[in-house]
């Protein structure tokens, strides 16, 4: 059996506001929406994957005031680097929203929040492979090559940095 990743489903407070951030500023499209069941709350379908009917989904049925404290973040991959200096950016420029650069040797990340505090992560990936666990904060206004150049002088020495297709290759899951 494989499984691959499809979907993640969040019980929202407000899902106007919630729906301006996830299409205006992350660029999803609502592919679908309707009420769950007669007088049920209705769910939101999202997807920024033409193959995918929803990579996320919302239902306006969250009542508490904390923050989301059962899942870490969800991540998404992007295959620009351009994307991740841009969405920085344009997250930079919002109230409330908080933005951590992390890159994991394997990926040039940023971590942030959603409107209701879940947590997300955009991210790149670079040629490489390293050992996980581990991050190191990087500077998302640099340039592709000069954050390149970073990534390696600042994990090469890391146990298992190889290529990525040298890693993914050989790999037996
Ligand atoms: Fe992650």
């Amino acid at each position: 059996m494989k499984l691959t990743w499809s979907h993640a489903v969040l019980y929202a407070r407000d899902q106007t506001k919630m729906l301006d951030f996830y299409t205006n500023v992350l660029g999803f499209t609502i592919t679908d929406r309707g009420p769950l069941a007669e007088n049920a709350p209705e769910i939101v379908f999202l997807s920024n994957d033409p193959d995918e009917h929803h990579q996320l989904a919302m239902i306006q049925s969250r009542k508490d005031e904390e923050a989301s404290n059962s899942v870490n973040h969800f991540a998404f991959r992007v295959d620009e680097f351009e994307d991740v200096a841009s969405l920085n950016k344009k997250l930079a420029g919002i109230d409330g929203i908080r933005i951590m650069p992390l890159s994991h040797g394997n990926t040039l990340s940023i971590y942030f929040n959603d409107p209701e505090a879940n947590g997300l992560e955009v991210f790149w990936d670079t040629p490489w492979h390293v050992a996980q666990p581990q991050g190191k904060p990087w500077d998302p206004t640099l340039g592709k090559q000069a954050a390149l150049d970073w990534v390696e002088a600042n994990f090469s020495a890391e146990t298992g940095f190889v290529p990525r297709d040298k890693f993914y290759r050989n790999r037996q899951l």
